[in-house]
């Protein structure tokens, strides 16, 4: 039989006498049920006798007997003859104990979380060279404010309820018309899908087309993000790697790791900058068919095109592509406004058109609305001009302070598209340890090695955010990272 309740924990400190504190009663009754949720008084013990408990707590036995009733009441103690006995719950306290001891060594989440683990520390956008942060300080707020206005007054209060799930039609139309004339993409408004974001739209591809332990073909290096949607969809993830054509699979990948999913970059390879050729696009596409795989492409930055011709999309490059198009307005707008684009193969609607809609609520109505009125008035086209100069003074101005001020041997990589490039340096420079110092000075670089799954020699340098950094200060930023650089510098024989 369990031991009686051990009466010193349950008398350790007088009830309080004050009002606020509530009634005796209710202090010692809400007492005494903590100690049964925690497990201070133990299932199938027994309650201290009513005149001892009140001789400790110098209450009236009353009280006590009063309390003792309340907690059988609700069935948390149980008379019997010979007192009133702790009921066997399976209190919260009891769970996690069981569950903590029996899954030893396993973690709380699923195991599939496990692996997703940040590698850089958090910095605010404002941090320099931080990649991927378009030019905040250059958005065109009032004129955002005004389509956000009209939206609210224009709109009825039906807007207010939940929407189609896919997304306004309205922008939905408006984004099929965006991308036919900039991206060469194919779609009709249906098979658009607002997202909360790229990244939303790529966890959305791993949930819809993937089964667990179905391969997953990821850039190597490559987006984390798109790694945790595969991780989080419990994929075996396979690191093809990339070269300065991009995404170079091989037919031995293809004989022995079959995809049911491709992540792809190609027009602007993140991070290592390469576009990929259309040899190996139209490769790609003819084997995804053969082997009934679907291409992710993920079409992040392309809209800042610095040199040469617009490169068209894969989507739109043969009729019916084996291709889920991904957007985001991230860079061409602003982050926090979380909206992106999933554009479905045709052949695909019907099939995931009940299990999106029962999946997604829609919601951000007004930010769609206004989105839509931004893009269907021109000003998303001239805000696009705007930053497409800036971008590009950024980044021949950053290529210029590289090749002037940064004093150890390296190579840039990409840079014709986007808001980063990246700066390759000989494996004996630590670029992770240069990243952790360079963070100490508010700058942001991130290692390009921690973008790796399967990381070579090569794979070490620092990926460059241009987007929201003023190129006045690129010379002295850069002539510190040559400091950090070479401090980072490994000796050795
Ligand atoms: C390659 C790539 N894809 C997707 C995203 C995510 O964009 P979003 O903010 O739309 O989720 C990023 C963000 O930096 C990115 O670099």
């Amino acid at each position: 039989m369990p031991n009686p309740p051990d009466l010193a924990a349950l008398i350790e400190s007088p009830l309080a006498r004050d009002r606020e504190a509530g009634s005796m009663q209710r202090q010692l009754h809400e007492r005494l049920k903590r100690a049964i949720l925690d497990g201070g008084l133990a299932p199938g013990s027994r309650l201290p006798g009513s005149r001892a408990l009140a001789e400790a707590l110098a209450i009236s036995r009353n009280t006590v007997t009063a309390a003792y009733e309340h907690l059988a009441a609700e069935g948390y103690v149980q008379p019997d003859r010979q007192g009133t006995r702790v009921t066997e719950l399976s209190s919260p306290a009891a769970t996690t104990t069981k569950r903590s001891r029996k899954t030893t060594g396993s973690p709380a989440t699923a195991h599939r979380l496990a692996d997703i683990q940040p590698r850089t520390a958090f910095t605010e956008p404002d941090a320099t060279f931080r990649p991927g942060v378009p030019a905040l300080s250059h958005f065109p707020m009032a004129a955002w404010r005004r389509a956000l206005d009209r939206a609210i007054r224009t709109a009825s209060p039906a807007t207010l309820g939940y929407g189609d799930p896919l997304g306004e039609p309205r922008l939905r139309a408006a984004i099929a018309r965006h991308l036919a004339i900039a991206r060469g993409v194919r779609c009709e408004p249906r098979q658009v899908v607002i997202a909360e974001g790229a990244q939303e739209a790529i966890s959305l591809c791993v949930r819809l087309l993937s089964n667990p332990g179905e391969t997953g073909w990821i850039e190597d290096p490559g987006y984390r993000g798109a790694k945790s949607a595969m991780r989080a969809g419990d994929m075996h993830m396979v690191p093809i790697r990339v070269d300065a054509e991009g995404l170079h699979a091989s037919a031995e990948d293809w004989q022995k790791h079959p995809p049911r999913l491709i992540y792809t970059t190609p027009s602007h390879q993140y991070p290592a900058g390469a576009v990929l050729s259309i040899a190996r696009r139209l490769a790609l596409i003819a084997e995804a068919r053969r082997h009934g795989a679907w291409i992710i492409e993920d079409d992040y930055d392309s809209e800042f095109r610095h040199t040469g011709e617009p490169i068209g999309a894969m989507q739109g490059l043969v009729p019916d592509a084996p291709v889920l198009y991904i957007g985001t307005f991230s860079k061409t707008m602003f982050p926090s406004l979380r909206l992106g684009f999933l554009v479905l193969p045709e052949a695909l609607l019907a099939g995931v058109q009940a299990p999106l809609e029962e999946m997604l609520r829609g919601g951000h109505r007004h930010e769609q609305l206004a989105m839509a009125d931004f893009i269907e008035s021109g000003q998303f086209g001239r805000h696009l001009g705007r930053m497409r100069r800036l971008y590009r003074d950024r980044q021949q101005a950053l290529r210029l302070a590289l090749t002037r001020h940064l004093k150890v041997p390296h190579a840039i990589d990409g840079g014709y598209c986007g808001l980063h490039l990246t700066v390759r340096l000989p494996p004996r420079f630590d670029d992770r340890r240069i990243a952790a110092e360079a963070l100490r000075h508010h700058l942001a670089p991130v290692a390009l090695s921690s973008f790796a799954l399967q990381p070579l020699p090569a794979d070490n340098g620092l990926v460059l955010g241009y987007g929201n950094t003023s190129a006045e200060l690129f010379e002295p930023l850069v002539k510190r990272l040559s400091q950090l650089a070479r401090a980072a510098e490994r000796q050795g024989p």
